[in-house]
């Protein structure tokens, strides 16, 4: 790049470490991510410390965190073109966090929408689960990103990343965060296989990316179809079935009229029309699935790509951080001298 290019925008982007990506990062986010390096400046990091916001599996977190730097690497975020790392390796992510609690209302935090949700499940409520997308705000704004690459169902926790930028600005520094906008892809909800809930981990609901032909196919064999069709030969409604959905995203556009008219006149079974699926997912991820298997015997590349990501990030976080806690006042080294009146 020479010295007169415009400076490309910066984005920033996190993703929680469940293990080996599937369809649902990839479709939702991973594959989006891929296209924006070409425009931006990237920052992608792995949110291991979003993870244990409700406590979690301290043998599981470090190997999940790995395989889905595994799974980054093999979808192609390049490592010579973004900044890819792993969230605990920057601990200025967490002290601004508690800075920003300065700033940030209990009540904005319990109206939340993910929180109310997942408040639900406990019976004492980790503050963890209310200080999510304060966590959230530090990582975004440490890097003062211009704009998120995000789903629909972040859309809340960005305007509160806003907020808190704004609040921030007016208390301490006018001007210094600037208030990211939020990218909000295309894709839409990508919905698991049982064509309810959001595709993810936690719902065992998900087709690995990455896994062999044999068990993607496996997988797909479990979705749930129209549920109104129930012998091989009832006429079916694909715009109600999710497997229908998913050929859209994974299938060649020219056999989808096909398949939606077979499935209507129901001259091909909900079973095929998912052996179908199922080739077009393991024919999609076929290089990327080759690309992971490289890296798997080679996991020190992984280790180099996140350690050269990881510092890369806190060049950047520590200046942030550094100039938050002066604003603050949190130098005592800087005390004016006591006057003596
Ligand atoms: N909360 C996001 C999610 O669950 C993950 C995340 C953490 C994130 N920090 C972020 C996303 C910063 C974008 C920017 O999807």
């Amino acid at each position: 790049m020479s010295d007169e290019a415009p400076k490309r925008k910066r984005i920033f982007s996190g993703m929680q470490p469940s293990g080996e990506a599937h369809l649902g990062n990839y479709l939702g986010a991973l594959k989006r991510w891929v296209d924006l390096q070409d425009e931006y400046e990237c920052i992608f990091c792995i949110v291991d410390e979003h993870a244990i916001t409700a406590g979690g599996d301290p043998l599981e977190l470090p190997r999940r965190t790995f395989d889905l730097a595994v799974s980054f690497l093999a979808v192609g975020l390049d490592p010579d073109r973004s900044t890819i790392f792993v969230q605990s390796d920057v601990p200025e992510h967490t002290e601004l966090a508690w800075l920003f609690n300065a700033v940030t209302p209990i009540g904005d935090l319990e109206r939340m929408t993910q929180f109310k949700d997942k408040a639900q499940r406990f019976e004492s409520v980790p503050a963890g689960i209310l200080n999510y997308p304060v966590l959230q705000a530090a990582d975004i704004l440490l890097y003062k990103a211009d704009a998120v690459p995000v789903g629909e169902d972040q859309k809340q926790h960005l305007e509160l990343t806003r907020d808190i930028a704004r609040k921030w600005n007016a208390a301490y520094r006018e001007d210094f965060f600037p208030e990211p906008e939020p990218l909000i892809g295309k894709a839409g909800r990508i919905l698991g296989l049982d064509g309810d809930a959001k595709m993810s981990k936690s719902m065992g609901n998900t087709v690995p990316i990455l896994a062999e032909p044999d068990e993607i196919r496996a997988r797909v064999r479990t979705a749930v179809t129209d549920p109104q069709r129930v012998r091989r030969d009832d006429p079916g409604r694909p715009e109600v079935c999710n497997v229908f959905t998913l050929h859209g995203h994974l299938t060649d556009a020219e056999r989808i009229p096909d398949i939606a008219a077979q499935c209507r006149a129901g001259t091909r079974g909900c079973v095929d029309c998912k052996g179908i699926l199922a080739d077009s997912i393991a024919d999609a991820f076929a290089p990327m699935r080759a690309r992971a298997a490289e890296l798997e015997v080679h996991p020190e590349r992984v280790r180099e790509v996140l350690e050269a990501g990881a510092e890369r990030a806190r060049t950047i976080a520590a200046e942030t951080v550094s100039e938050v806690r002066r604003a603050m006042g949190l130098d005592w080294r800087h005390a004016a001298p006591a006057g003596k009146s």
